[in-house]
C-alpha cells in the first residue's frame, strides 16, 4: 500500500508518499516562516492563500521523488484539523480532489495523531502501551496510548501550549517569530538562576499544566530595564528551565501513574534539546524508554500524516466525497484503528 499525504493546517504546506512495504519514499515541505514574520504570528487568510499556490508544486514534487504515479498509489490522506480552518480546508480540498480524479479512497487525518505517530516513522518504533507527551504549537498534553485510535487524556493545559508560552515570550524579548527555536537558540548564552520563573501546578497532585503566569511573570523581570542581550539570554535561558521542568516533572508522574515503561515525545517542542536531555534522565530513573520523531518531524510535516492516513486506509477507512475539515476536533474522539467502518470515519459521512 502507498499513500500520498497532504499537510497545511497552520504555515507548513507540505507532501509526502510512504510505502507500506519500503517507508517514506518522498517528503517535501514548504515553510511559510517569511511570510509571517513581518507581521510578528500567523496570518490566517495570507497562510490559506499561500497553500493554495505551493501544495500542487510539493505534491508534483514528492511524486517525482517517490518515482510514483497516481496509479502507484493506494490513497490519499489529507490532515482533516485540528487546524486554522481556512488553511485546512486548502488541503483537504486538494486531496480529496485528487483522489476523486484517481478514483483512490481518501482519508481525513486528525494532525494530532499525525504527531502522536511520527515516531512510527523511525527504524525503533516504540511500543504499545506508552505515556505521549504531545508539545505543539496548540496543544499541551499527556495522553495514554494504547494503540493507533485509542487515546485517554491524562492531562491538558488549562491556558497556553507550551509552544504558545515559548513564542509569546521570546515576543517580549523581541526574538523574530516562530519564537520557539529562536528563544531556545538564545538560551544556551544565558546564565542559569539570574532569574528563576514559576512552574505553575507543579506543586499540586494531577497532570494538569497552565503556562499563561509565564508571560506575567518575564514582563515584571524585564520592568524598567534595558533589554540587551545578557537580559535576553539570561531570561530566556529561564524561561526554557520552567517550561522544560514542568514538563519533564509531569511526564514523569504520567510515567509513575501508569507503570508504563515507554515515552514518546512528539510535537514541535520537541525539538528542543534541552527538553530531550532532560526527559531522558528523567525516564531513565523511572526505567522508561523515551521515543522522539526525528527533529524535522518533530514540527508539522506530511510524513506523518501518511503514517497516520497509511494505518487507517490499511484498516478499510474510506470517507465520502465531502471535503473535511474541522478547526476544533478533540484527539480522544477518534475511533481505535479499524473500528469506523468502511464509510464512517471518525463520525464523518462526507457525502
Ligand atoms: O507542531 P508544530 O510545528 O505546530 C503545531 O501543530 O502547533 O509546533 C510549533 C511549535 C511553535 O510554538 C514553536 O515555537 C515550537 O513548536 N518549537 C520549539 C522548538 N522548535 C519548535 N519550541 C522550543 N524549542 C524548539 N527548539
Ligand atoms: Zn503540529
Amino acid at each position: 500500500m502507498r499513500v500520498l499525504a497532504i499537510e497545511s493546517s497552520c504555515d507548513e504546506s507540505a507532501a509526502a508518499v510512504l510505502d507500506g512495504t519500503r517507508g517514506l519514499l518522498a517528503h517535501e515541505l514548504y515553510s511559510q516562516v517569511a511570510l509571517h514574520r513581518v507581521y510578528g504570528g500567523v496570518v490566517p487568510e495570507l497562510a490559506s492563500r499561500d497553500h493554495v499556490r505551493k501544495l500542487l508544486p510539493l505534491v508534483r514534487r514528492a511524486l517525482a521523488a517517490a518515482g510514483s504515479g497516481p496509479g502507484d498509489l493506494s490513497g490519499v490522506a489529507y490532515t482533516a484539523g485540528p487546524g486554522l480552518i481556512g488553511a485546512t480546508l486548502t488541503g483537504a480540498a486538494l486531496a480529496r480532489s485528487l483522489a476523486y480524479a484517481w478514483g483512490l479512497p481518501a482519508v481525513g487525518v486528525h494532525h494530532l495523531e499525525g504527531h502522536l505517530l511520527a515516531p512510527l516513522l523511525e527504524p525503533d518504533p516504540p511500543p504499545f502501551p506508552h505515556v505521549a507527551l504531545l508539545v505543539s504549537g496548540g496543544h499541551t498534553q499527556l495522553i495514554e496510548v494504547h494503540g493507533i485510535g485509542q487515546y485517554r487524556i491524562l492531562g491538558d493545559t488549562r491556558d497556553d501550549a507550551a509552544g504558545e508560552a515559548f513564542d509569546k515570550t521570546a515576543k517580549l524579548l523581541g526574538l523574530p517569530y516562530p519564537g520557539g527555536p529562536e528563544l531556545a537558540r538564545i538560551a544556551a548564552d544565558g546564565t542559569e538562576g539570574v532569574f528563576h520563573f514559576p512552574r505553575p501546578m507543579l506543586d499540586r497532585p494531577g497532570l494538569e499544566f497552565s503556562f499563561s503566569g509565564l508571560k506575567t511573570a518575564v514582563l515584571h523581570a524585564l520592568r524598567g530595564r534595558e533589554l540587551d542581550e545578557r537580559l535576553r539570554a539570561d531570561v530566556a535561558c529561564a524561561v526554557q528551565a520552567a517550561i522544560v521542568e514542568t514538563l519533564t516533572v509531569k511526564a514523569a508522574r504520567a510515567l509513575e501513574q501508569t507503570g508504563f515503561n515507554a515515552l514518546v515525545v512528539s510535537g514541535g517542542v520537541s525539538a528542543n534539546l534541552t527538553l530531550r536531555a532532560q526527559i531522558a534522565s528523567a525516564a531513565a530513573r523511572h526505567g522508561a524508554r523515551v521515543y522522539y520523531p526525528r527533529i524535522e518531524f518533530c514540527t508539522d510535516n506530511a510524513a506523518m500524516i501518511a503514517m497516520a492516513g497509511l494505518h487507517r486506509l490499511r484498516a478499510g477507512e474510506r470517507q465520502g466525497l465531502g471535503i473535511a475539515a474541522r478547526a476544533q476536533w478533540p484527539v480522544e474522539s477518534l475511533a481505535p484503528l479499524g473500528a469506523a467502518g468502511a464509510r464512517h470515519v471518525n463520525g464523518w459521512d462526507g457525502d
